[in-house]
């Protein structure tokens, strides 16, 4: 079915233009069917059944979903995912409908409401209810864990020079405060295995190690950790784990127990698509107590809401958590993953041998996702940010990590994003590299 007779289908289903929800459904009941796809393989061989994943034609109406800016190719979704049309919509009621009740909606249904969309979000987490709390973003829901933990003079910590400022800045605070002692490795940008990540942590390890930071995905590299083989190393040690779910909540599928942390932090305007300033904190169940909540508000609640400060907050956007996570069902998350994953191994594939350009994101698809970074060799990045952006109208963000084997911009495509803009950027860099 050819793109216009698609959208006739949309319309006579009476769906409206941006898609609905039910406009989604259907369009993917259509091509359901459809192999799924491996990624590597998808983006390298061009005569197999065309798998999901690369019909430009289904694609480009999840494009249609959204509004996008003409003046640039967006390819920073790494900082937050912008809402497709209908979830946007849908939080613009929400705002009506608090601002028509007012008082009276704060005082009634505001909280049975978070408890639901706080239950929705577990059951993708794959944790409890008990177990999962609505914050305003990871930082938050990290901070909380780092600034919160019974910390003794002498204790250690354990984190990566790669990890998020946010939460680095925080465990220097907490080492100021109370005397800790922060130790912090170097994670390579492209590991031979699991190993030898697992060795980097142990090797920090020592008998006063309470708490080991680790990213699930690196914000500027996109490296997917192997947590779950961290989580149980840093335990046989007796050492407690908290996982960086920024990026990887919603990307990535994973069931956060599986991951074996202690604690797991993530942003919902991240992938999840949610307006800004939504975040989940899960903790296990038997630590709660054990976290000094950072507002006292509800320390006398048993459990993880003693650590769920709540005062007046923009209650709306926990009901937008609703539609987000509809769109988001709706398209799929296995869908979402492997589309993503096979945007970046369609660029990165293209230009990974160039000489003079630098990939520094692991070259095994299973090691990352949507998220890429590269780099042009005697280029500082934030001059390629800018030249990437004023010379072929493509958003980056410039990443010099300090002492660190980062230099590049972070390249995040969405499920908006077409391969036709991924080859504006492999044709900049391929020219950029050429007079480098
Ligand atoms: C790995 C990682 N952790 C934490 C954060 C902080 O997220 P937020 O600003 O939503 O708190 C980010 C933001 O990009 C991130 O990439």
């Amino acid at each position: 079915m050819n793109k216009r007779s698609f959208i006739r289908c949309l319309t006579a289903a009476g769906a409206t233009l941006p898609l609905s929800l039910a406009g989604l459904a259907e369009h993917i009941a259509r091509y359901e069917g459809a192999p799924a796809a491996n990624a590597a393989a998808s983006a390298s061989s061009a005569n197999a059944a065309t798998p999901l994943t690369t019909q430009e034609e289904f694609w480009s109406t999840i494009r249609a979903a959204y509004r996008l800016k003409p003046d640039y190719i967006n390819l920073e979704n790494g900082y937050y995912n912008i809402l497709p049309e209908q979830t946007l919509e849908a939080f613009i009621r929400h705002v009506r409908e608090v601002n028509y009740e007012g008082a009276y909606y704060m005082r009634t249904v505001q909280y049975d409401r978070k408890k639901a969309v706080a239950a929705r979000l577990a059951a993708i987490a794959g944790c409890s209810p008990d177990e999962l709390i609505i914050t305003r973003n990871t930082t938050e829901s990290l901070d909380m864990i780092i600034g919160g933990y019974p910390w003794n003079p002498g204790d250690e910590a354990i984190m990566a020079l790669q990890d998020y400022g946010a939460m680095l800045q925080m465990f220097r605070q907490v080492q100021r405060r109370h005397k800790i002692v922060c130790k912090t490795v170097n994670i390579p940008n492209d590991p031979k295995n699991d190993d030898e990540i697992i060795a980097l942590y142990e090797n920090a390890i020592t008998s006063n190690t309470r708490l080991l930071m680790i990213s699930h995905m690196v914000n500027i590299t996109g490296q997917i950790l192997p947590v779950r083989k961290i989580a149980d190393m840093a335990h046989r040690h007796g050492v407690e784990v908290m996982a960086d779910g920024a990026h990887s909540f919603a990307q990535i599928r994973h069931n956060v127990p599986d991951l074996g942390c202690d604690y797991y932090g993530a942003s919902l305007h991240k992938w999840l698509s949610v307006p800004l300033g939504a975040g989940i904190l899960y903790v296990k169940k038997d630590l709660t107590n054990k976290i000094w909540p950072l507002l006292a508000e509800a320390e006398n609640v048993e459990g993880i809401a003693r650590l769920n400060h709540t005062g007046t907050l923009p209650v709306h956007t926990d009901l937008a958590i609703n539609d987000a996570i509809d769109f988001y069902q709706a398209l799929g998350p296995e869908r979402k993953e492997q589309r993503l994953r096979y945007l970046q191994q369609y660029w990165t594939t293209k230009v990974r041998n160039i000489p003079g350009v630098v990939v520094n994101t692991p070259a095994d698809p299973a090691r990352s996702c949507a998220i890429a970074n590269v780099g042009i060799k005697g280029m500082p990045p934030a001059q390629l940010a800018t030249t990437l952006l004023e010379k072929y109208k493509i958003y980056t963000v410039a990443i010099d990590l300090p002492q660190g084997n980062v230099q590049g911009c972070r390249i995040t495509p969405n499920v908006f994003t077409t391969p036709e803009e991924l080859d504006t950027l492999v044709k900049a860099l391929k020219e950029l590299a050429q007079k480098a």
